[in-house]
């Protein structure tokens, strides 16, 4: 599959569940923009079945390579981005992963039973990005459980394999030169800002500075129960030159840190 194809696939998947994101595009592409994503995310486990090296292969696949590891302390969380050299326009892949080790044995066994669920050959498929939820039949309680250790292991069992967030990039919009702007905009729209470590992450200083909007709350079908839970959210970012006039390309652990908390409770 091309990388283009991958993200309209991905991008069909995450605004049927989360219109906001959709509406959003709407709005900047209404007042003449050219939305270009400066990158996709994706969570899993580090279980070998699962893991980053898996869920990037379609990537590699289609050119992708990998571009800087990341590691995440407090959240028990490595993630790598990728790039496609040839085109610059195409959208970074960040992709993290749970180090399941650093939880209770409780945890690992709950999610072990929800990866024992998906078919061998599913794992091995490039389809595997699109899969959304590992097993057809979630309960509450789990998710519950889950995610007294970790919201982002219990959003991951309910939502599973595809784009938690597309970014739009600020660079390529010509009516905002700075985040705040953009802010601002989606505030007046009535897109409430997820403002865990405030409203923008990062700085000038760092080379990258982001926001973004908090996750929809979705409506999902448990075993015990349709609940409504936050499902995917939207990003934006802008990317500043080094000193060396390059656009500076990786990523703020510190500033993602507090970026994954956009799908949390609250
Ligand atoms: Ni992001």
């Amino acid at each position: 599959m091309k990388a283009a194809e991958i993200f309209e696939k991905l991008w069909e998947q995450y605004t049927g569940e989360n219109p906001s994101a959709e509406l959003i595009y709407n709005l900047f592409q209404n007042s003449g923009e050219r939305v270009v994503n400066d990158h996709v995310a994706f969570r899993t486990f580090d279980d070998p079945r699962v893991n980053i090296d898996v869920i990037a292969r379609p990537f590699l696949e289609a050119g992708y390579v990998p571009a800087g590891d990341y590691y995440f302390e407090a959240k028990k969380l490595r993630a790598r981005h990728y790039e496609l050299p040839e085109d610059a326009e195409s959208p970074r892949v960040f992709i993290s992963e749970l180090i399941l080790d650093e939880f209770s044995e409780n945890l690992r066994r709950m999610v072990r039973s929800q990866l024992d669920a998906v078919p061998e050959e599913l794992l091995a498929s490039p389809e595997l990005i699109f899969r959304g939820n590992l097993s057809k039949s979630i309960s509450y309680e789990v998710f519950e459980r889950l995610r007294e250790e970790s919201e982002y292991a219990a959003w991951l069992y309910a939502f599973g394999f595809r784009a938690n967030h597309f970014t739009v990039s600020i660079n390529y919009l010509n009516g905002f030169d700075r985040l705040e702007a953009v802010n601002d905009f989606l505030k007046e729209n009535g897109y409430p800002l997820n403002n865990s470590g405030g409203e923008i992450k990062g700085s000038p200083e760092q080379l990258l500075e982001q926001s973004s909007t908090l996750a929809d709350r979705v409506k999902v079908s448990f075993t015990d129960g349709v609940h409504t839970i936050p499902g995917c959210y939207y990003e934006f970012a802008l990317r500043y030159p080094d000193e060396h006039g390059r656009i500076f390309s990786g990523f703020i652990a510190g500033s993602a840190d507090k970026i994954f908390e956009s799908t949390d409770f609250r």
